[in-house]
């Protein structure tokens, strides 16, 4: 039987994930901040759910309930961080809270929680480390910059955390789905555009859930199917909206790239060029 800790489980994907493991059979440990979202889900599984609060912007609540949760089961699996959060507006508009809850959350809080999971995933031998991130941590949409800037962030983190892990017998999968219909979109903060930012790039239309490709229950379902593989790729692209677009970006990042070959060899000499 597999065993799951999982941040955010309160809804959206952290929460499917926890039911389709729950479904499956399998051990969860769930994470969230009112743990009494979950009541339900306590009746109909008893104690194959496991339950604690915890906010991911606490480190030291992090540490006390991770240690907690490998101490009250025989292994942990699986470890997802999914707890997240979206803030819509200008890069300018946001205010200094703004900005640092959404890094405390999406990135200190993950970090944060890999930080607390490695010691006890190694000291069992092993087991799975797996990341939210997003086609956001690829290519950005203007209006999102603090989002992009924690997902860009994790993608460099967990990329590095994967080499320095793997000879641990810790796998790392960092998850990036497209735009999912979830309660994501709803529970994003909206800043108001000031006047200079009206009807430019950042006054786009809020995205519609109804227009959203992906469910939460196909996200979960191969989310579930990678950690438990015997060979999780690092990038784990889901959804057709991502597969396209983060494919069209990331081929147009080479080829600007390649075009500046020669600069950037020339940048290698002293400049202005030493008379011999
Ligand atoms: N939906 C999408 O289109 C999409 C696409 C790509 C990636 N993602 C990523 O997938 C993850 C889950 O998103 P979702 O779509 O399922 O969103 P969601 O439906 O809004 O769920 C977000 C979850 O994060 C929790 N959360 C937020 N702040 C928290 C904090 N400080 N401490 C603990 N939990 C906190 C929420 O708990 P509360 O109920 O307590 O608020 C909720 O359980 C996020 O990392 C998101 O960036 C989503």
């Amino acid at each position: 039987m597999t065993t799951w800790f999982i941040t955010g489980a309160s809804r959206g994907i952290g929460r499917e994930i926890a039911e389709q493991a729950l479904r499956r059979g399998d051990r969860v440990a769930a994470t969230l901040r009112r743990p009494e979202q979950l009541d339900g889900l306590a009746e109909e599984y008893g104690d194959r759910l496991w339950r604690r609060r915890l906010d991911v912007r606490d480190s030291a609540r992090i540490e006390a309930v991770m240690a907690q949760a490998f101490a009250d089961h025989e292994r942990i699996d699986v470890v997802v961080s999914n707890a997240g959060l979206g803030v819509f507006g200008a890069a300018e508009d946001l205010t200094d809270e703004q900005v640092e809850g959404t890094v405390a959350t999406n990135l200190t809080g993950s970090i944060q929680l890999a930080r607390r999971a490695v010691p006890h995933l190694r000291a069992q031998g092993g087991g799975v480390f797996v990341q939210l991130s997003s086609m956001g941590g690829h290519l950005t949409f203007p209006g999102f910059a603090i989002y992009h800037a924690t997902k860009w962030g994790i993608e460099g983190y967990f990329e590095t955390l994967a080499a320095e892990v793997a000879p641990f017998g810790i796998k790392t999968v960092l998850v990036e789905p497209g735009m999912v219909r979830t309660s994501f979109y709803d529970a994003a903060e909206r800043v108001p555009l000031s006047a200079p930012y009206r009807g430019g790039p950042a006054d786009a239309p809020r995205p519609r859930v109804e227009d959203m490709p992906a469910s939460q229950s196909g996200v979960a379902h191969a989310t579930i199917e990678a950690a438990l593989s015997d060979d999780p790729p690092l990038r784990l692209l889901l959804n057709s909206d991502a597969y396209d677009a983060v494919t069209a970006t990331v081929r147009g990042r080479l080829a600007s790239l390649v075009g500046q070959r020669d600069t950037a060899y020339a940048a290698d000499a002293e400049y202005p060029a030493l008379s011999a």
